[in-house]
């Protein structure tokens, strides 16, 4: 079954442990962690503090997807305050390969993230070396963006090598996702679907995620 990861970037920050309570209560498979640092995406966010806090409160395993410059230097400081899966953008990454094996040394699951304008090309030969492959449906920065459709055809080649190569990494989609746009991305061959505003957006979270898999299912 399609996994929701709701993207804690639209919850209300005045009171993030029950924003996360009531998400895990309301069915969600994981927590989506957006990391920005104002130099890769024109956004500041948040740090290890924040994922170092959470971690105590919630089951599920935190996702955290860095968009951040260097992420070698803060690979080793998000794994201790508890992320389970790391992402690293494609294109914040010198030495990608380096970056993933680092983030397994640190003992998370290590995934790598496309921005919208990034060929899936690109990751082609670091495949076999991933947990996850995470493609960007909006430009990163910023919750509430609208889902870029032609997105889909990279989803579907991923797919299609993860087939082709006998490979089982998850296959995540970030951005503009919601009752309208989450069945043509689990069709596609995604796994995972990261939902901010379409589940922070409403009051009863149980119901928008459970829209949101009746949707997948149509
Ligand atoms: C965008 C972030 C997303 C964002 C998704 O830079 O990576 O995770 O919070 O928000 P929605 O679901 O509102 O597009
Ligand atoms: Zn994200």
């Amino acid at each position: 079954m399609t996994k929701i990861a709701p993207s804690i970037l639209s919850a209300d920050f005045s009171k993030l442990g029950q924003e996360i309570k009531d998400v895990e209560k309301g069915g969600a498979d994981y927590i989506h962690i957006d990391v920005m640092d104002g130099h890769f995406v024109p956004n500041i966010t948040i740090g290890p503090l924040i994922v170092e806090a959470v971690k105590p409160i919630t089951n599920l395993p935190l996702d955290v997807h860095l968009m951040i410059e260097n992420p070698d230097n803060y690979i080793p400081m998000f794994a201790k305050a508890g992320a389970d899966i790391i992402t690293v953008h494609q294109e914040a990454a010198k030495h990608l390969h380096r970056t993933i094996q680092l983030i397994k040394d640190n003992g998370a699951k290590a995934g790598v993230v496309l921005n919208p304008a990034t060929s899936a090309d690109a990751i082609l030969p670091i495949l076999p070396d991933v947990d996850m492959v995470l493609v960007m449906t909006v430009n990163p920065g910023f919750g509430g963006q609208s889902f870029i459709r032609s997105m889909i055809q990279k989803i579907e080649q991923i797919a299609t090598w993860r087939k082709e190569m006998n490979l089982s990494f998850e296959i995540e989609v970030d951005g503009g996702v919601n009752v309208h746009t989450a069945k043509e991305c689990a069709d596609a061959g995604a796994d995972v679907l990261v939902a901010g505003s379409a589940v922070f957006g409403r009051s009863n979270r149980k119901e928008a995620i459970r829209d949101i898999k009746n949707a997948v299912k149509g």
